[in-house]
């Protein structure tokens, strides 16, 4: 019999729940981000070491995807599966080439076959990691697991992308990360099917990238001599060095290593701005105002921007020969953002240059820099993606935009049939808050919400459907002013970016009771590869709303699904006996409200306060 998927999903949960009637419930389908199609069927497929993979193309890519199984289940459940040639044999995972679209796959999962159909590799990829999804969260965990039967849900899957660019960004700069984080945040980031890697490598408080020809950039470049402690603004520093760069070899290792997961890397060498640490190295690169330059401490914009003449440009023309040797992306990324036109004004060779070159004033010089900069990485194949900032005094002729700044730079670029990457702050930045500011890390901004993240519409509804042809895509961003440590960055990244992943990958309809169902069952599977997510989830959310001066109204929210929201008002810890929370109620200026999370009477996450 087949069952309505949103179903079972909804049930999904509940079933979870009721352990005394576990072996008998179908177990539910809980796949983050969501696929196209899903048809649950009866029954279940069981892996054991009896169970072959034949392999319509015996290629090592094919044998490599397949490892990604295999060496799960080896290790997880200590199942060892074997390959074979023969068809027709009961208890075989199929993977055949059924010429679908790039990255396309159908699963369909029956108690004696599961049959994989894909058109590319990719796709062969991604169903493997669906299927691992459909599997018992222990399928992820580091070692081996027993008493656990792995089982897969009979079903029919049927999926694609909804955009061909699904991206998440880390910047490397303002903290450094280790080549091990790199593969594990890839390998994470590859687990959702999210497909480019935007990297970060070059900024005002540190070059991290090897450059042969300007070994000065990481030698001087990848240091400041100390970090500002707390906000940008606290004027307080840390009196220590801070560095870090990546080698060639390691930037090899890292592409190639994301290659094999289907994901491309995508460098970003800033450009006019952002460009203090090179500046500070090599400063004829800059419009020599100053006499002195050093790598930035704190965090924020700077006035030293590159200074548009030929040595400049032969510098950066240098740099990007070097990157086309290391990442073979089509795209390029070349920044562009937040490029103060103050030096520029003050400059004879750019007062000059903008005479000379017929321009109205320094944002047109900015698009001439740009512009002449697309023209050299044209020249060799490769095409450029900047920020918003681009847009000012003209994109150039074949740049794609990432819109950070709202959505406005986006809708302009689609509008002009430019591509575009949805990556607006603070919708898609992972650096805001994602919980109340009041019981979180510091972080930059106001708070965006899970929920906030999960119902923006990457498509700005204002296009027509040609223009939103343009939108290619989508990008989480994760700056890392107050992410110093790998454990901060996974925390300010997840849960909220499988979010974005969704959004990127999905084109099923918005369904934030079905994401939340999903996305607790799939907490599971980040508990097992060591993701060190954020778990405000199960936490309520207090708000107080503006009332009179001796009052507020009080709401409160939790993300995790069929929880029960206790409070008290008195300072003591809320109990399964405490008032249920069910519309927002008004406090005075005495009062302290405290809120926890319930199911069948047990607390499911912390206990949250605020005070008026
Ligand atoms: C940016 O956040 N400056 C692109
Ligand atoms: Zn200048």
């Amino acid at each position: 019999m087949k069952r309505c998927f949103a179903y079972l999903v909804a049930l999904g949960a509940l079933l979870i729940s009721c352990t005394a009637k576990k072996d008998m419930a179908p177990l539910a389908v809980n796949l983050v981000p969501v696929p196209s199609h899903v048809d649950r069927d009866e029954g279940s497929f069981f892996f054991s070491s009896e169970v072959k993979i034949f392999l319509d193309e015996d290629t090592p890519e094919l044998h490599r995807i397949t490892a990604f199984l295999t060496d799960r289940l080896a290790s997880a459940a200590g199942i060892n599966l074997s390959f074979t040639r023969e068809k027709n044999q009961p208890g075989t995972v199929y993977f055949m080439n059924a010429g679908l679209p790039e990255e396309a796959y159908e699963l369909r999962v029956e108690p004696q076959r599961i049959v994989i159909d894909y058109g590319t590799p990719s796709g062969a990829f991604y169903a493997v990691q669906t299927l691992l999804q459909l599997l018992p969260a222990e399928v992820f965990a580091p070692s081996r697991q027993r008493g656990v039967k792995w089982e897969v849900p009979c079903c029919r899957i049927d999926d694609a992308p909804r955009f061909p660019y699904r991206g998440m960004h880390l910047d490397c700069c303002l903290h450094f990360f280790s080549v091990d984080f790199l593969k594990k945040y890839i390998d994470v980031m590859a687990h959702h099917k999210v497909n480019r890697f935007h990297w970060h490598l070059t900024e005002d408080q540190g070059w991290r990238l090897e450059i042969k020809k300007y070994p000065l950039l990481t030698e001087k470049g990848q240091w400041r001599k100390e970090t500002v402690i707390g906000s940008l603004s606290s004027g307080i520093y840390d009196g220590k060095p801070y560095g870090g760069y990546y080698t060639q070899e390691q930037v090899k290792e890292i592409v190639a290593y994301a290659a094999e997961r289907y994901v491309t890397v995508i460098p970003e060498i800033e450009m006019p701005g952002h460009a203090l640490a090179a500046i500070a190295c090599y400063p004829e690169l800059s419009c020599g105002l100053e006499d002195h330059y050093e790598t930035a401490t704190r965090w924020g914009i700077f006035k030293q921007v590159y200074c548009p003449k030929e040595e400049t440009f032969r510098f950066l023309e240098d740099v990007m020969d070097e990157v086309f040797e290391l990442f073979p992306s089509k795209l390029i990324h070349i920044g562009g953002d937040e490029c103060p036109k103050t030096s520029w004004k003050q400059c004879s060779h750019c007062q000059a240059l903008i005479k000379k070159e017929g321009l109205k004033d320094e944002y047109e010089l900015q698009s001439w820099f740009i512009s002449r900069m697309e023209r050299y990485i044209n020249s060799k194949g490769r095409d450029i993606i900047g920020w918003d900032e681009i847009l000012q005094g003209g994109l150039a002729p074949n740049a794609a935009v990432m819109s950070w700044l709202g959505e406005e730079g986006g809708i302009k670029a689609a509008r002009q049939h430019h591509y575009v990457v949805m990556a607006p702050y603070p919708k898609y930045y992972l650096d805001y808050w994602q919980a109340d500011p009041e019981s979180e890390p510091l972080a930059m901004g106001g708070p965006t919400l899970l929920k906030t993240m999960y119902e923006y519409n990457p498509v700005p509804e204002v296009l027509t459907s040609e223009e939103a042809g343009y939108i290619m895509g989508v990008e989480g961003c994760v700056w890392t002013e107050y992410m110093p440590t790998p454990e901060r960055v996974e925390y300010m990244a997840w849960p909220r970016m499988c979010a974005i992943a969704e959004s990127g990958w999905s084109s099923a309809p918005k369904d934030w009771d079905g994401f939340t169902r999903r996305l607790e069952a799939h907490l599971g599977r980040l508990d097992r590869l060591d993701v060190g997510y954020c778990k405000a989830f199960f936490d309520p959310l207090i708000q107080l709303h503006k009332d009179t001066e001796y009052s507020k109204v009080v709401s409160i929210s939790v993300d995790a699904p069929d929880a029960v929201i206790r409070y008290t008002l008195d300072g003591s810890e809320p109990t399964a006996a405490s008032e249920e929370y069910s519309l927002p109620f008004v406090i005075n200026r005495s009062q302290e409200v405290a809120a926890a999370a319930f199911r069948s009477d047990k607390k499911i996450g912390k206990t949250t306060y605020k005070k008026f």
